[in-house]
């Protein structure tokens, strides 16, 4: 029996480590360096590929990575070079997340439908650029900047602001070196995750995610407020194009290219007039879609993880899910995404019910006390057997959680509503 070493602290994580568990193939399930709800935390931040590589090697372990920037910094080619096992894209793989650019010019130059684009380092041209333009532009600094690097913009004087803000004011750092402009596109957005083990992608289930801090998207962009899955918005027409013209298209290139991909690829997606657009590539899986997916799982999703290592995914059978829909609300403190308090006590999770679990994110354990200890704090996840029975299941078990500094947006899922 394997063991298994979960990397990251979020919320995804630990639905991750919560769902590998279960597998009847695992001896014990490491999460480094984890949260208040995650079994057997080991003390070692995400960074520190050296002291990662070498307990997985101690405690011959299968690793998982959840987080992007890991992954960006090479921990897969690491460790296979010291021949462990690791699930995720290597470091030139990751650049469909890690470097907007490259992923926009490889999309363009394998006809992947997505927003048409300039790029500039030089402000000057970028503002003369966005002035003869006829429409609405998004500016994307280049490189990773936790999920704030973008700005969509409503007229010229915003591109020109956001055009200074990245370039000029370098609020995003060296990410920002180079930027992005692009088309916006306005239309309806979900979440497309696969899972590849470098020759074929077979589609985890369907899911949207709720972005911005307030009730109606309305306020600042933060990791995400809630997702639920299955989506609506994505019908079988459109899962089939998505998952042929994008997903498909992306692998086989990455192969024909020598970037060979293995590992969770998230497509976001925007859908104008029934086509998909991708908005940007994800190298893993989304938080917080991760929680309301892995609900859902009715397979052993460790065998997965070792056929998309091992490159045998088209000997697995298709993927079994409930069907169930699941929503998983995001509980924030107060003032998140830009500042908020820690270290305030949280009750209730006796009162949970059972068809509902609660995966912490942003939160500590201090001798059996539970903590809030970040933004983002738990993801109350439910099932129920429609959208707005497991809306409503996750409300009721949210309701019973609480700390003084307790957030959560009131309207998760109900974007989907309208198109069942
Ligand atoms: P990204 O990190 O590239 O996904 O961008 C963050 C958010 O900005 C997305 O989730 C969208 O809501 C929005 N966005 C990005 N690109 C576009 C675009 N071309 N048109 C409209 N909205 C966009
Ligand atoms: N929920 C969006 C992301 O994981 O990037």
């Amino acid at each position: 029996m394997v063991n298994i070493l979960v990397i990251g602290s979020g919320g995804r994580e630990h639905a991750l480590s919560w769902k590998l568990s279960q597998s009847s193939k695992i001896n014990k399930v490491f999460t480094a360096p984890g949260n208040g709800g995650t079994e057997n935390n080991i003390p070692i931040p995400v960074d520190d590929l050296d002291a990662l590589a070498s307990f997985a090697q101690k405690n011959d372990c299968f690793t998982v990575v959840g987080p992007e920037a890991p992954l960006a910094a090479g921990i897969v080619d690491k460790f296979n070079q010291m021949n462990l096992r690791i699930f995720g894209p290597s470091k030139n793989a990751a650049q469909l997340e890690s470097s907007k650019i490259w992923a926009k010019n490889f999309m363009k130059r394998n006809d992947i439908p997505t927003a048409r684009f300039e790029i500039f380092d030089d402000p000057k041209k970028a503002h003369d650029y966005v002035k003869s333009l006829s429409y609405n532009v998004v500016v994307k600094a280049d490189g990773l900047a936790a999920g704030k690097g973008v700005i969509v913009c409503n007229s010229t004087e915003e591109a020109i602001s956001a055009i200074n803000t990245i370039l000029v004011k370098k609020t995003f750092g060296d990410a920002g070196n180079r930027i992005i402009i692009e088309e916006r596109i306005d239309g309806i957005e979900a979440s497309y995750i696969a899972l590849s083990d470098g020759n074929i992608a077979i589609p985890m289930a369907s899911s949207q995610d709720h972005k911005r801090i307030f009730d109606d998207d309305k306020g600042p962009n933060t990791g995400g407020m809630g997702a639920y899955s299955p989506t609506p918005v994505i019908n079988e027409i459109l899962a089939k194009k998505i998952q042929e013209k994008i997903i498909n298209t992306t692998i086989d290139a990455m192969k024909e290219e020598k970037t060979v991909f293995k590992g969770f690829l998230y497509a976001g997606i925007m859908i104008r007039d029934d086509q998909p657009y991708v908005l940007e590539y994800n190298v893993r899986m989304g938080d917080p879609e991760c929680q309301p997916i892995t609900m859902r799982m009715d397979f052993d999703l460790y065998e997965y993880l070792v056929a998309s290592v091992d490159g045998t995914l088209s000997s697995m059978p298709a993927p079994l899910w409930k069907n169930q829909s699941a929503v998983c609300l995001v509980l924030a403190s107060n003032g998140y995404p830009e500042s908020y308090p820690n270290n305030e006590e949280i009750t209730g999770f006796d009162l949970i019910p059972e068809n509902v679990y609660v995966f912490h994110a942003g939160t500590k354990n201090q001798d059996g006390r539970i903590l809030s200890n970040g933004g983002r704090v738990l993801g109350v996840t439910a099932l129920g057997d429609t959208l707005a029975s497991a809306i409503s299941n996750a409300y009721a078990a949210a309701e019973k959680i609480s700390w003084p500094h307790k957030y959560c947006r009131t309207d998760i899922g109900k974007k989907g509503l309208p198109h069942l």
